[in-house]
């Protein structure tokens, strides 16, 4: 499974990719407005500086919701850098541009999946990644996890190529169940990694250890 960053900080972006197990980043609208980023030369040069810090896949999205904007707008992205995925929503105007941008060569993020059904349209359409968002299905009762292992058994029947990106991960116990549920990447704001990091029993040991070894070399 990959691991991508669920946020548009270039420290924490750097932070993840010090630890050496960053396999790409997913930004949005809303995080990007969390950075302070406004205005089109702005936010393109954000983007050009996450791609100078990133090797892997960075999907941007695009802010229009009608097919023409959407093909221009991600054309602008797709064009800043090899690595830029174009992010479109799971909305009709969205499916056109996902299998435009698919006829054209241009990779895409389908966001806001919160159905097998919309799942299946999307990678009918040919998108790249698929954003089911585990957390905010959660957030309504449901069942955020389920929905990543019904998609990924509907994928593995169907052959379908798109890749399963879980999203909307919240905390460590949610990359794990990703993991199991056959989830293709994840992607989790820098505090879920972190989390995945502690155990009390791993700070325990380690006192231990260090005490252990002062003590026979005091
Ligand atoms: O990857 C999608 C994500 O940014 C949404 O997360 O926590 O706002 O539901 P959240």
């Amino acid at each position: 499974m990959k691991f991508f960053i669920d946020t548009a900080s270039l420290t924490q972006i750097q932070e993840a990719k010090d630890l050496g197990i960053l396999d790409g980043v997913t930004t949005n609208p809303s995080l990007m407005a969390k950075e302070g980023i406004s205005g089109d030369s702005n936010i393109l040069n954000h983007y050009r500086l996450i791609c100078d810090i990133v090797d892997g896949d960075v999907s941007a999205e695009v802010i229009a919701t009608d097919f023409e904007g959407m093909v221009e707008e991600g054309r602008r992205l797709a064009g800043l850098a090899p690595n830029i995925v174009v992010k479109v929503p799971m909305i009709k105007e969205g499916i056109k541009a996902i299998s435009y941008f698919t006829e054209h060569g241009i990779r895409t993020n389908c966001t806001l999946v919160f159905s097998a059904a919309q799942a299946i349209l999307a990678a009918k359409a040919g998108a790249t990644y698929l954003s089911p968002f585990v957390g905010r299905v959660d957030d309504i009762n449901w069942d955020g996890m389920g929905l990543i292992r019904e998609i990924a058994e509907i994928y593995a029947i169907q052959g379908y190529d798109t890749e399963i990106l879980a999203a909307s991960i919240r905390n460590s116990r949610h990359i794990v169940e990703a993991a199991k549920a056959g989830a293709d990447v994840v992607t989790c704001p820098l505090s879920a990694i972190y989390g995945m990091l502690s155990h009390p029993l791993t700070d325990l040991g380690l006192e231990k250890f260090l005490a252990d070894h002062r003590k026979a070399n005091a």
